[in-house]
């Protein structure tokens, strides 16, 4: 099964990955993720790379496409993957496409994850990262639980530089530029599901299970 992620920042996407990750075994590719250790790193890449993410505004589809196609075609994707924050434009959506097309393979199932604005600020006003293993929390849903240390390896945890108001709506303003579109796209396409985001993450989580088990199945079949 290859299945999408999609939602505006904040909307779970992350969180829910890892879980569908962990029940599934496919593997969890975050664009994300991918551009934030590539920031971590000293190259001239991880300077530009910084220098879009810092300001909330996507890493150009040159550096962006050959990297997810690169990872795609990977051995642990061979039987499924799970794309979390690609593709973002329509034309990310194409080349995915053409991409795919060419080995056989499509997208099966695009699930949208639905939230306010209000309610996405709040969520990502109140996350928190740890720089030493990159641990997620919320002061909110998931505070860790001495002191601001991470549970799991006793390192501050701090805000992502994205993750303050300017920029959240900076990053919101993209969003609806260059990625709503997709929901209409996916709609024609017939393999988008939208959920409601604004429950639980366990709620969240067993909508998201359902669909993957009932409706993307059926559209597989
Ligand atoms: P990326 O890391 O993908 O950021 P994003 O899309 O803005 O998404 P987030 O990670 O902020 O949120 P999420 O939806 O994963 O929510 P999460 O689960 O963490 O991208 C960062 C940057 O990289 C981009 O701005 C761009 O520069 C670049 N980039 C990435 N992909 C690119 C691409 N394809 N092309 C070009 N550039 C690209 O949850 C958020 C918080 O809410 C957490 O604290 C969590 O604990 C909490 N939470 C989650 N679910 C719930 C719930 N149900 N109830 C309460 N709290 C919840």
């Amino acid at each position: 099964m290859n299945l999408v992620l999609l939602g505006a920042p904040g909307s779970g996407k992350g969180t829910q990955a890892e879980l569908i990750s962990k029940k599934y075994g496919w593997p969890h590719i975050s664009t994300g993720e991918i551009f934030r250790n590539i920031k971590a790193g000293k190259s001239s890449l991880a300077e530009a790379v910084k220098g879009y993410i810092d300001r909330g505004q996507l890493v150009p589809d040159s550096i962006t496409v050959d990297i997810v196609e690169q990872r795609i075609s990977e051995s642990d994707c061979e039987r499924g993957f799970l794309l979390d924050g690609f593709p973002r434009s329509i034309y990310q959506a194409e080349i995915l496409g053409v991409s795919l097309g060419r080995r056989g393979m499509g997208i099966d199932c695009v699930l949208y994850l639905a939230l306010s604005d209000e309610a996405i600020i709040r969520r990502l006003e109140a996350r928190r990262v740890c720089p030493g293993c990159g641990r997620d929390y919320n002061l909110v849903t998931q505070p860790p639980k001495e002191n601001g240390k991470c549970d799991a390896c006793g390192t501050q945890v701090a805000r992502r530089v994205d993750d303050n108001i300017k920029i959240i709506r900076e990053r919101l303003d993209v969003y609806r530029k260059e990625t709503q579109p997709l929901v209409d796209y996916y709609i024609k396409k017939k393999v988008l599901s939208e959920i409601d985001a604004s429950k639980t993450i366990e709620e969240v989580s067993v909508s998201v299970k359902e669909f993957i088990d009932l409706k993307c199945d059926v559209h597989r079949t």
